[in-house]
């Protein structure tokens, strides 16, 4: 199968459970507090290895406690973690988030170690980078140096992921070009093509935007509608499934972590995008990052009822 290399960030989730988010000026009660592993990069990481997938991870973490949650988590399920950097001086990447009653979040963090992903970092690890491999990629460490890497694993023949999460200022054509599947959701896409993302047409128009300039596929995540695809041949949405949310952390995660093994298992578009909201729609159930990511076979068992029923 082919290797699956994941960059990106490490962090320690401080989850906090409210009713309501706060207003500005406000001070309220919590109704739970959690430490989980979490970090968009560890996340993918980690479900790419739930998911059957082969996963390398270039990330940083530092050398602390917070550190090894991630790692012990990611080892667990079955991610070569052999090229993490570990430092001694900074800490591990934090982040807190306030999970309401809709199961909706908003996040804060503070980079840490996720700061030393460099483009030098990832230079001194582009032996990973093989033709046919596929580079998944997010935008929670140093931005520039995801771009270089994006260019370096399209030149080395490998197919590219970027999940532009958090959304960047902006995307050199460049880069759009050396990509194959962007995956925004629908702020996501607001923010990097300054376009509205309301209605689906909104979100088809924005998606085709991308595509004129450069970008492979464009695929959209819409939440409870599933995700919309832009390419070349058009624009089609694909339903996901229903669930009961809980707890959106990571489910974003999750969706491209699917379309990644499923796309290195030589499944099609449509099947991989399919087992993508799959995975995605049970992460949402669940509370929590890296505790909410299923495993293939509770996927596989969602696809099968879904099929014969
Ligand atoms: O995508 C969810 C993740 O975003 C959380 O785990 C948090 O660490 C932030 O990086």
């Amino acid at each position: 199968m082919k290797k699956i290399i994941v960059a990106g960030s490490s962090n320690i989730d401080f989850v906090l459970r409210v009713a309501e988010m706060p207003k500005k000026g406000e001070t309220i009660r919590t109704r739970s507090f959690d430490k989980i592993p979490g970090g968009k990069g560890a996340n993918q990481a980690c479900a790419v290895g739930k998911l059957g997938g082969d996963c390398v991870f270039l990330s940083a973490v530092g050398e602390d406690g917070l550190g090894s949650i991630v790692t012990d988590s990611l080892a667990a399920a079955g991610v070569d973690l052999s090229r993490v950097l570990r430092d001694k001086e900074t800490p591990t990447g934090m982040a807190v988030i306030a999970v309401n009653d809709e199961g909706e979040n908003s996040i804060m963090i503070v980079p840490g170690a996720n700061g030393l992903c460099t483009e030098d970092y990832f230079d001194r690890n582009a032996d990973c980078l093989a033709p046919g491999d596929i580079l998944l990629a997010q935008l929670e460490t140093p931005v520039e140096a995801i771009w270089k890497l994006i260019e370096k694993a399209k030149a080395a023949g490998c197919t590219t992921i970027l999940n532009p999460a958090p959304a960047p200022e902006s995307i050199p054509d460049a880069v759009l070009a050396a990509v194959d599947y962007i995956t925004p959701n629908e702020t996501e896409l607001a923010a990097i093509t300054g376009l509205p993302t309301g209605t689906v047409e909104e979100i088809d128009a924005a998606a085709r935007s991308l595509c004129a300039r450069g970008a492979g596929r464009v695929l959209v995540t819409i939440g409870p509608r599933g995700a919309l695809l832009c390419d070349e041949s058009g624009s089609r949405v694909y339903p996901t499934f229903d669930a009961k949310r809980v707890d959106t952390t990571a489910a974003g995660d999750t969706f491209n972590a699917g379309l990644a093994v499923s796309l290195a298992e030589g499944a099609s578009l449509e099947e991989a995008i399919r087992l993508a909201n799959a995975a995605a729609a049970i992460s949402i159930t669940r509370k929590g990052a890296q505790t909410s990511i299923p495993s293939r076979a509770e996927v596989d068992q969602l696809l099968q009822s879904a099929q014969e029923g």
